[in-house]
């Protein structure tokens, strides 16, 4: 039998189920996860400097290729920061779908979650929080990281978050971006279903207990890093711009970077 364009439109059972909302929730699982991977290593990278300066300067040039091709490429640190600025707008895009639309709704949601009183309902708000500032500071600090790749180092760094002022923004984004990973990686395993184990109550609470321990954990190591850029970039404040080279490279020149 031949079905009318009315029969289509108004028949339950012959409309085809709308797989987008299903796919751009697989994008913004996937992009997130990518990014919360991400975050924890750059987290990890980063803390170099609590090593000192020359363990810092040792990871940098590792990111500009320099122990595979004998010399330095910052523009690779150029590619990196895009790749991640890509899936960092894509990640938002998708997001922003869940945003309150309107101040109703978010007058709504604020009593729905005064009422249920339940964990997991505020920190859904604290996504939603963090994001927003996430995507105002994050470009910031990605335009900075994409056009002046060279400019990453034991002394630029430090000279950026003292003299160049860059401090309140770091610390900003540093508890945004630590909670968001740490809430979303939680959600995410709920969500998929991973690590669920036979009891779930159980798994729960180890999944729980996993998102705070990320927190706490990463939130206390880059509070450290900062703490420890601002310390060497007020004592290099006199001679900001001025750029680090580790002892050898002064004894045996050109020999290592
Ligand atoms: C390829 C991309 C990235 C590179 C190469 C990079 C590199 C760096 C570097 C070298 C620093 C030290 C300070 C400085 O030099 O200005 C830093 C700090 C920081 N970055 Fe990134 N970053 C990238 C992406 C991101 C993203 C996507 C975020 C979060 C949205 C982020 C969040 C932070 C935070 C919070 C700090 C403060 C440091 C701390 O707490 O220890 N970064 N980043």
């Amino acid at each position: 039998m031949k079905h009318s364009i009315d029969d289509y439109t108004h028949d339950p059972r012959l409309q085809r189920p709308d797989k987008n909302p299903a796919r751009l929730d697989f994008i913004q699982s996937a992009t997130g996860l990518v990014l919360a991977l991400f975050i924890w290593a750059h987290m990890f990278f980063e803390s170099s400097i609590l090593f000192g300066k020359e363990a810092m300067h040792t990871m940098t040039v590792f990111f500009e290729g320099y122990y595979f091709f004998g010399e330095k490429h910052p523009v690779f640190v150029t590619w990196l920061g895009l790749l991640i600025f890509g899936i960092f707008i894509l990640h938002a895009f998708v997001a922003l779908r869940k945003f309150p639309a309107s101040y109703r709704q978010y007058r709504i949601f604020r009593s729905h979650m005064k009422t249920m009183r339940h964990t997991d309902t505020s920190t859904w708000f604290v996504q939603i929080v963090t994001g927003f500032v996430m995507f105002f500071l994050g470009s910031v600090h990605l335009y900075i990281v994409i056009s002046q790749p060279g400019d990453i180092g034991p002394y630029a760094s430090s000279d950026r978050m003292v003299t160049e002022w860059m401090w309140p923004l770091y610390i900003v984004l540093l508890v945004a971006v630590i909670l968001h990973a740490g809430i979303g990686s939680y959600r995410l395993c709920l969500k998929w279903g991973w690590f669920e184990g036979k009891n779930a109550k159980k798994s729960r609470r180890f999944l729980r207990k996993f998102q705070y321990g990320t927190i706490v954990f990463f939130m206390t190591l880059g509070l450290l890093s900062i703490a420890s850029y601002m310390k060497i970039g007020y004592e290099h404040r006199a001679h900001a711009g001025e750029r680090y080279h580790p002892a050898y490279e002064k004894t045996v020149q050109g020999e290592r970077p």
